[in-house]
This record gives structure tokens, C-alpha cells and sequence, in this order.
């Protein structure tokens, strides 16, 4: 009697099976098409996903992303709520579906394995796209902690999410979670808008920045809110038309330009505007950042305005010798009009404005106007200072607080085409080992921190 039921079960259970597995595939869409008006759905959990937080989802995110990509007119791949554990993933285009709404609702939680990928490709790319957007409110997390001990400087960690060759593509609603290396990265593309995303990883974790964006035309960065263990927002080489705004930024390195000269390469950046941000106990606030020894290159048309600091290390700085330590030869980037407008707050620095530009190419045609920076409370410098060397300025306003740029030439400090050069001096105060002791010694040392740190903050970008 036994043998028979039991029999009898396994086949009941199969054939079970095999209708739920139909009505499955069939209803996932239809389901949906309801509650998204027309557009049909692509569920990952149809293709085999589990949100289980264990069994691995890559292949069954591919497949979704495959049909939905060969689809026409407007689709959703969707990422219900759950855990979904992945390895590597690749949305690869051209799509015939557009638009293409990624709606992730729950987590990405990519593989802790430093095995899955190697160096800094991307854990999940999204590639040779126009009109996709990344949405709902879920997370991706890089599961970063797990390997963050291997980032020795050189050797770079996975980006979680990375677009290239992307058009008309955005991210908007989402959260970022311990990458393993870069959070978000934007890449070869045009007309990509990031909004209301969130970036979260501690402030020790080794070069896991933001957002960064490179070879890149018109892309706009909004109302996110960014800490993380490196820059906030890095905007990198051959980038033409970055707009960054309401972007709250610490624990971090700040918003910057650059770092632009590394490579061979590289193409000139123009047409930047970060404006409305707040930065919160960074290590800097808005900078530009070269290297020296570089091609020659352009940055060129930069605003930073309306910015609030609190208690930021380098409120406002342009470094070309950045992460330079051994070079010899100038930087060859030629950073010209550039504009740090309405930036208050305050710095835990002596030289919360540091304008160090190249030999070969000093900055020109830069304004300071309406900065107000003093030492917060916990800072050790109860005066603060202005330094601009290589600086040629176009307009120094009368309210550039704290001082010191004006000092330096007299000419400098009134409205107008005035030229500054400052270089000599300063720099031969940073360097001196023997001849100024005392205040320059400490400047000397403070300098070595500050090499010590870059160097810790090598962030190829
Ligand atoms: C950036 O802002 C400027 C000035 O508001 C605007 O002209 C430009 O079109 C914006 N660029 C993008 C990519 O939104
Ligand atoms: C600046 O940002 C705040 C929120 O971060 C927003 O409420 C305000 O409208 C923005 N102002 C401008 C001029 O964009
Ligand atoms: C700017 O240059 C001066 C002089 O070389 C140096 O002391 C200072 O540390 C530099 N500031 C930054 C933030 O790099």
C-alpha cells in the first residue's frame, strides 16, 4: 500500500510542478501588465532568482535582462523584494525595448568572492544603452568589508554599478551599499541623470567613491546624498557638461574635478558646475586635482557656487601635485576660468583656501568671491590663511575671507585683472629642511600628512 501512495505522490507533486512552472511564466507578465499599464514586466524570480540571499542570481538576472532587451516599445526588469545574491552581471545592449525601467526594489548583494572579478571591473554593468533608467527604491550592495584588507593602493576592487556607452540612461531612487571599489560609475556616455540616490560606506574604507564620471558629455548629478571613504563625487578626464547640485556630501573627500593627467590619453574637461552642495566633515570640499608630469590638457570653465562646510579640512583647493610624490616635472593640465563663488562654512585647516597650481601652466582667469570660512570650533588653528600659488585671477572679490591670496600682491587684491604668483615662497617654506625651523618645520610636517594621505587615497580618478 505504501510503495503505490508513495509512487502516486512523486507524480502528483511533478506534474504540480510543471503547472506551476507554466502558470508561473505566463502570468508574471500579465500580472503586471496590469499593474503598470501596458508595460510588460520581466521578473528575475521567473527566470530563477531566488532573493534567498544565498543561491546565486547572475544567470537569472541575464536572462530576464536578454528578453526584456529584445523586447519592443517600453519594459520593466524588475527586482522584487528579497536578497538576491549575484557574481558578475552584464546588461549588455544595443535594446529594441526603450524605455527600459530596471525597478529594483529589494538587494543586490554582490559576491564577497575578490575571486568572481578582477581589479576594478564592474560587478554589474550596464552597457551600450539608450533610455534606461534605474529605479525603486532598492539597494546594491558591494558586500565591500569582505575584501576592503586587499586594497593595497595599486590594486583596484570592483566597481559595484558602472554605465558605458550609455544615452539618455538614468539612475534615480536608489541605494549604494560598501562597494568594493567605486559605487556608481558613469562612463563614455551622454545624457545621464542621477537623482535621489544614496551612497554609504564608512569613512575608512580604501577609494570607494561615489560617483565618478569620465570621458562623459552632459551629465547631471542631484539631490543625492553621498558618504563614503573617498571622493563623493569625482568628475574625471574628457568630461564636457557635468552639472552636480544639492549633493550633501561626508564622510568623504569632496566633490572634485579630476584627478586629470595619469594617463596618456586623456581629453580636456570643460563646462562643470557644482553649485547648492553641502560637504560635512571631509577632507576637502570642492577641488581640482592633477597630477604632475601630465599630457597637456585643458580644464576649463569650472564653477563651484553656494556651497556650505562644516568643519572641512580643504574647503577649496586646487592641487596639481596631486599624488605626485616622485615627479619631477610640473603638471601640464592648464586649469583656466574657474569660478568659487559663495562658499562659507567651516575648516579645520590653517589654509582652508589653497589654490596650488602648476609652474608650466598656472591657473588663470580664476575668481574667489564671497567666501567665508572660518576655524570650527574643534579645529586647532584659531587663524586661518589663504594660499594661491601659480594663481592668475580674474576677479578676486572684496569679500574672500580668510585673507591671504591679497597680501601676497597688492595688486591682487582689488577687482580686476590681477596676477599672483606666490610660488617660491610657499613652496620653499613647505620644503625647507634647515633654514626656516619652527613654523615651517610644522608646515613641512603637515605637508608629509598630507603626502601620507593622498597616498592612502590614490583613487586613479
Ligand atoms: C548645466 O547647467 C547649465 C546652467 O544652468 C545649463 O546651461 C546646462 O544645460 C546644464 N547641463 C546639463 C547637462 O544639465
Ligand atoms: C538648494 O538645495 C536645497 C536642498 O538641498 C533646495 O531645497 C533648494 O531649493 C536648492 N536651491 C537652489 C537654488 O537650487
Ligand atoms: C598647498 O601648497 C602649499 C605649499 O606647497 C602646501 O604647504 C600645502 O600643504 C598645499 N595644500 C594642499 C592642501 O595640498
Amino acid at each position: 500500500m505504501a510503495f503505490p501512495m508513495g509512487h502516486g505522490t512523486k507524480v502528483v507533486l511533478v506534474l504540480l510542478g510543471i503547472t506551476l512552472f507554466s502558470i508561473g511564466a505566463q502570468c508574471a507578465p500579465i500580472g503586471s501588465r496590469r499593474a503598470l499599464a501596458g508595460e510588460p514586466v520581466f521578473d528575475v524570480t521567473t527566470y530563477g532568482a531566488k532573493g534567498d540571499g544565498r543561491a546565486d542570481g547572475a544567470l537569472a538576472f541575464i536572462k530576464a535582462w536578454k528578453e526584456a532587451c529584445a523586447a519592443t516599445g517600453a519594459v520593466t526588469l524588475r527586482i522584487p523584494k528579497g536578497d538576491f545574491m549575484v557574481g558578475k552581471v552584464v546588461f549588455n545592449g544595443p535594446c529594441t525595448a526603450n524605455p527600459i525601467t530596471i525597478d529594483l526594489q529589494g538587494v543586490v548583494l554582490q559576491t564577497k568572492d575578490p575571486s568572481a572579478m578582477s581589479g576594478n571591473e564592474p560587478a554589474m554593468l550596464i552597457n551600450d544603452v539608450t533610455g534606461v533608467t534605474l529605479s525603486g527604491g532598492g539597494t546594491v550592495d558591494g558586500q565591500g568589508a569582505a575584501v576592503w584588507k586587499y586594497n593595497d593602493g595599486k590594486t583596484l576592487l570592483p566597481i559595484s554599478l558602472m554605465f558605458s556607452k550609455a544615452k539618455k540612461c538614468a539612475v534615480d531612487g536608489v541605494n549604494f551599499l560598501n562597494a568594493k571599489g567605486v559605487h556608481l560609475k558613469v562612463t563614455g556616455s551622454e545624457e545621464v541623470s542621477i537623482s535621489n540616490v544614496k551612497v554609504t560606506a564608512p569613512d575608512e574604507s580604501p577609494n570607494t567613491d561615489g560617483i565618478v564620471i569620465s570621458n562623459s558629455n552632459r551629465i547631471t548629478v542631484t539631490n543625492c546624498n553621498i558618504g563614503t571613504g573617498d571622493d563623493c563625487v569625482a568628475i574625471g578626464d574628457t568630461n564636457v557638461g557635468v552639472n552636480v547640485s544639492q549633493v550633501t556630501c561626508g564622510p568623504g573627500h569632496g566633490l572634485s574635478v579630476g584627478s586629470l593627467g595619469k594617463r596618456t590619453n586623456e581629453g580636456d574637461v570643460k563646462d562643470i558646475r557644482v553649485w547648492n552642495c553641502t560637504c560635512t566633515g571631509t577632507t576637502n570640499g570642492v577641488r581640482i586635482k592633477t597630477y604632475r608630469a601630465s599630457p597637456i590638457l585643458k580644464a576649463t570653465n569650472i564653477v563651484f557656487d553656494d556651497i556650505i562646510m562644516n568643519a572641512v579640512k580643504n574647503p577649496v583647493l586646487i592641487d596639481q601635485h596631486y599624488d605626485s610624490k616622485n615627479k619631477k616635472e610640473p603638471s601640464n593640465v592648464h586649469i583656466s576660468d574657474v569660478h568659487f563663488t559663495n562658499i562659507r562654512g567651516t575648516t579645520i585647516s590653517q589654509a582652508p583656501v589653497a589654490l596650488n597650481c602648476s609652474d608650466a601652466f598656472p591657473c588663470d582667469a580664476v575668481e574667489l568671491n564671497n567666501i567665508d570660512l572660518v576655524p570650527a570650533p574643534e579645529s586647532k588653528f584659531k587663524t586661518v590663511t589663504s594660499i594661491c600659488a601659480n594663481t592668475k585671477f580674474a576677479l578676486l572679490g572684496k569679500s574672500v575671507n580668510p585673507a591671504g591670496c591679497e597680501a601676497v600682491d597688492a595688486a591682487a587684491a582689488t577687482v580686476g585683472h590681477a596676477v599672483n604668483t606666490v610660488t617660491d615662497s610657499v613652496s620653499a617654506a613647505a620644503f625647507a629642511t634647515s633654514d626656516a625651523a619652527g613654523a615651517a618645520a610644522e608646515i613641512a610636517a603637515q605637508a608629509d600628512q598630507e603626502v601620507a594621505h593622498e597616498l592612502a587615497d590614490i583613487d586613479h580618478f
